[in-house]
């Protein structure tokens, strides 16, 4: 049995700070592949894993590269423009909408509800937000089904369809299951990307002698990509529930204790990285913990790191001149997952 459980669905007090057990939130999040352990988790992660692969990756990357310059074009030059609203917002919902096989035009709406859905994971949740994500995840839910029904009768060449027709071990995902989960993409993928885009884009711009390399040689961010990722982690933490007495050190993690797994902190451990604190494009060795580790490892990591260089490199190679219009940034207040509510920056082309 695992000593650490993400079954968090299972703790009465975090199911009713969400609304109880039966609540549309509570119940989509039973069969999250995030929420799950063991067995569960192994045939929920094996059914959506052939749609994540290297291969699935490499054929979509034309299609991103098409979405990534459309809204370049949109986003134009000039003075005092927001780089996360303009751009970092815009990338993946509109890849992912692309990739899920639901219009595009529906992509404000998808991000809308992400955003309420995305505050389940928060520590803790106050009656606002727990309406909102309930709303949400009824009101998505909805969506996601209509549109699986649709796939259903006519399939194509997208995310709805290949979850249809999926199979491990023998077993197929219910409706339920894959419209959880397509929530769950949403939500995994949305937030996280955006704020990968924004800190990697404000780390580069705070070291301009690094902006400068990657100018003067696009290929850096091929490797880079996972030091802007080391440098300023988009998820901070992931947290998981001791399920018996654990000894670290001097210390026991009781059972039944919550852990708090610090990525951002082990992303700049002294004695695995020199000069930690230092963004350098070129460093060796760079594996970062950002996207987690063990069975949990981010399904979307090879998504996320190819719509992120794709973006870095046309923003290199359409703009001779990017810097901060504002010294000052705001970070968004959460403390699991580290991103700029705004980017200003003037772009010259
Ligand atoms: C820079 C972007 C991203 C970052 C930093 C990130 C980070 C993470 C982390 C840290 C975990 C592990 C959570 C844990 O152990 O509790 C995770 C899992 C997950 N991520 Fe991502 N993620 C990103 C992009 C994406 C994308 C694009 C998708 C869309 C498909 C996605 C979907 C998921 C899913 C479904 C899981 C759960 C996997 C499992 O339980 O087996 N993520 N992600």
């Amino acid at each position: 049995m695992n000593r650490l459980s993400s079954e968090y669905p299972k703790d009465p007090r975090w199911s009713e700070q969400r609304g109880g057990r039966n609540s549309p939130i509570v119940e989509a999040t039973r069969s999250w592949m995030l929420m799950r352990d063991g067995t569960a988790h192994r045939r929920l992660r094996g059914l959506a894993n052939p749609v994540f692969t290297a291969k699935a990756i490499r054929e979509m990357a034309p299609r991103v590269t098409g979405i990534v310059h459309r809204i370049m074009d949109e986003m134009g030059s000039g003075h005092d423009i927001d780089l996360i609203g303009r751009l970092a917002c815009q990338v993946p919902v509109t890849v992912f909408c692309g990739l899920g096989g639901l219009p595009v035009e529906d992509r404000d709406l998808c991000r809308k509800w992400t955003d309420a859905l995305g505050h389940v994971i928060d520590p803790s949740v106050d009656e606002t937000t727990r309406r909102a994500m309930n709303d949400a995840a009824a009101e998505f839910g909805d969506y996601i089904a209509e549109h699986l029904a649709r796939r259903r009768a006519n399939p194509q060449d997208d995310l709805l369809s290949r979850l249809l027709l999926a199979e491990f071990d023998g077993e197929r995902l219910s409706d339920g299951e894959i419209i959880a989960n397509v929530m769950m993409f949403f939500m995994g993928g949305h937030e996280t990307t955006v704020n990968l885009i924004g800190n990697g884009m404000l780390g580069l711009l705070r070291h301009p002698d690094q902006l400068r390399a990657l100018r003067e040689d696009p290929g850096l961010i091929d490797d880079g990509i996972d030091e802007l990722l080391r440098y300023d982690a988009p998820i901070q933490l992931v947290a998981r529930i001791a399920t018996e007495d654990i000894q670290v050190g001097d210390r026991t993690i009781p059972a039944g204790a919550k852990v708090m797994i610090l990525l951002g902190a082990a992303n700049r451990d002294p004695r695995r990285y020199t000069d930690p604190d230092r963004l350098d494009l070129r460093r060796p060795d760079v594996r970062p913990l950002s996207f987690g580790g063990g069975p949990h490892y981010c399904i979307g990591a090879l998504l996320a790191k190819s719509e992120a260089r794709l973006v870095f490199s046309e923003l290199v190679r359409r703009y001779r001149d990017i810097t901060l219009s504002h010294e000052d940034v705001v970070w968004r207040p959460q403390v699991n997952i580290r991103g700029l509510s705004e980017l200003r920056v003037d772009l010259m082309s």
